[in-house]
């Protein structure tokens, strides 16, 4: 399908209220909202261009028995999807102080998962706007996805979502 397909957990929080904030940006006629806890795999598999949402709350691994956190249970599913040729875009929630150095380790984490499943991964970010020690998430000199922080810099993000929305209209969404 031609629209656009928000997933993003958890359910509540900052990953939630930027979620809704891109999907009141880019209006109900271009794209989906939808709380990965809620989803199974095949709504997923219907859109060709996703933005996936997501927190860094510590490290964990996808297969750990570790499941409090949305995204942890729906990991798994990836080992069994065909998404050859997908647009995929992530932002993540970090805090840059408090850990900064695991900045938004999370968008790396889902960032290496996706290349694995050949889909093409798009919407990175130059780091020159954040002060961060180290991320998983930055890759040959850029985020690989959009990181925000609504813990130090909330009055940042709105506009950080609009010129990333508008960058993602270049690469094709
Ligand atoms: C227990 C805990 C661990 C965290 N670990 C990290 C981290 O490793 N890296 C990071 O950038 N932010 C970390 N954060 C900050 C959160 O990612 C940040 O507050 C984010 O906005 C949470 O979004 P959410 O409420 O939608 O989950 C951590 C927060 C908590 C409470």
């Amino acid at each position: 399908m031609n629209k656009i397909g928000i997933f993003y957990g958890p359910k509540k929080g900052s990953v939630s209220k930027i979620a809704q904030i891109m999907h009141n940006e880019l209006g109900e006629s271009r794209a989906d909202l939808h709380a990965i806890k809620d989803c199974p795999v095949q709504t997923l598999n219907n859109y060709d261009k996703l933005i996936f949402g997501i927190s860094t709350l510590g490290r964990t691994t996808w297969d750990s028995e570790h499941d409090d956190d949305d995204w942890d249970v729906f990991f798994p599913n990836l080992d069994k999807v065909n998404w050859t040729g997908k647009k995929v875009a992530i932002y993540g929630l970090g805090d840059q102080i408090n850990y900064s150095d695991h900045f938004v380790d999370a968008i790396g984490w889902l960032f290496e998962k996706l290349i694995t499943l050949k889909v093409e991964v798009v919407g990175f970010v130059s780091p020159d706007e954040f002060d961060f020690n180290d991320s998983e998430a930055f890759i040959d000199g850029n985020f690989v996805g959009l990181p925000l922080d609504e813990d130090n810099e909330p009055e940042k993000s709105e506009q950080r979502v609009k010129k990333w929305l508008v960058e993602l209209e270049k690469e094709g969404f």
